[in-house]
């Protein structure tokens, strides 16, 4: 029921003139600050929803004075980073490897793209870290078949290996087995003396045999204690790293059969920086020379 709005004797304030059974309501505003502040809210709230996209139409949203958009906002951003990194490969393609291990960041920029190109084009042959698999060299090891620096690795990768390219790597171990070059026995009796070369088999006198079979046949290719050559990509066989097992079936099958493994050229499918990238990245994995 109205009353009067009158001065509450306790506490000093006005009332409303509100009064239910004898309670009085006082008239307590709100503090001129908080008013202030609430106002503005409201006029920033307004000025907010003029300029930048607001009102929801459905489809899509009112578009804003300012024509403001979050995607062409980050799409801007993607550019950016494109065109930074289109800058770095650039910069990459024309510098000699020396000069980019001077440059540590822009070799971390080159190694960080290596590792994508690698992931993408070389990992289901080369594993994903290089580590290889049958028939598939490991690019992480010191034991190279066309040679461990990066002029050698990046020559392999731009021209591949018997991959038709008219400057690829290319050389053939004879078909021993097939084209009746060796006798069964005697591709038997050379498997148990390659396997002394890694220590998976004592010389003995029973492994001599095997010894002069090599010496006359595959020495030429392999060097006299199975050191290898790099200039016809034959492999060290008295390493301990071997693309088609070190067993002697494994060896057997090879004498008599090679396989002559292909690796593709990429200089058509990747540009010459993007190659620099991942042969510094391939370089790095543990075996660069
Ligand atoms: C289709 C399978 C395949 C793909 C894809 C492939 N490689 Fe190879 N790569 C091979 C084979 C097989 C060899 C070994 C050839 C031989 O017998 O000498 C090889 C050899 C190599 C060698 C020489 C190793 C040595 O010991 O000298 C390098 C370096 C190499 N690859 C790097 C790469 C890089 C980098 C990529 C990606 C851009 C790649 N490869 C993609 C199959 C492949
Ligand atoms: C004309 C040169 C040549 C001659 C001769 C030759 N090789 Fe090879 N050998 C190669 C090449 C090149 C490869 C790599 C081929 C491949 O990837 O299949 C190879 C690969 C091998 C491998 C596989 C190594 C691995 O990592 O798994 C073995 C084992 C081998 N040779 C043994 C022999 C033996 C034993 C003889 C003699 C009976 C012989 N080679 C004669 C060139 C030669």
């Amino acid at each position: 029921m109205p009353t009067k709005i009158e001065k509450d004797a306790i506490t000093g304030r006005m009332t409303t003139g509100h009064e239910w059974d004898g309670i009085k309501e006082l008239n307590t505003p709100l503090p001129k600050w908080w008013v202030y502040v609430y106002a503005a809210t409201v006029v920033w709230a307004i000025g907010m929803f003029i300029l930048y996209p607001a009102l929801p139409l459905g489809t899509h949203a009112s578009k804003g004075l300012l024509g403001y958009s979050s995607r062409a906002d980050a799409m801007a951003g993607v550019a950016e980073m494109q065109a930074l990194h289109a800058e770095q490969m650039k910069k990459i393609g024309a510098l000699s490897f020396a000069e980019i291990e001077r440059d540590p960041a822009l070799r971390e920029v080159a190694l960080t793209a290596g590792r994508v190109i690698f992931a993408n084009n070389c990992q289901p042959c080369h594993g994903p870290n290089g580590q290889g698999g049958p028939g598939f060299p490991a690019l992480d090891t010191d034991v190279w078949r066309w040679g461990g620096s990066l002029e050698a690795i990046e020559r392999t990768i731009t021209h591949g290996i018997r991959s038709g390219d008219p400057e690829a790597h290319d050389s053939q171990m004879p078909n021993f087995g097939t084209d009746k070059l060796l006798k069964p026995e005697e591709i038997a009796a050379v498997a148990d003396y390659v396997m002394t070369l890694y220590g998976k088999a004592q010389p003995s006198p029973a492994t001599e045999a095997g010894a002069k079979i090599f010496a006359d046949n595959c020495a030429p290719c392999h060097g006299a204690n199975g050191e290898g050559n790099r200039d016809i990509g034959a492999p060290p066989l008295r390493s301990h790293v071997h693309l088609y097992g070190d067993t002697r079936e494994a060896v057997i099958a090879q004498v008599t059969h090679p396989r002559m493994g292909v690796m593709p050229a990429w200089n058509k499918r990747l540009s010459p920086a993007e190659i620099k990238a991942v042969t510094l990245y391939v370089h790095s994995l543990g075996g660069g020379e």
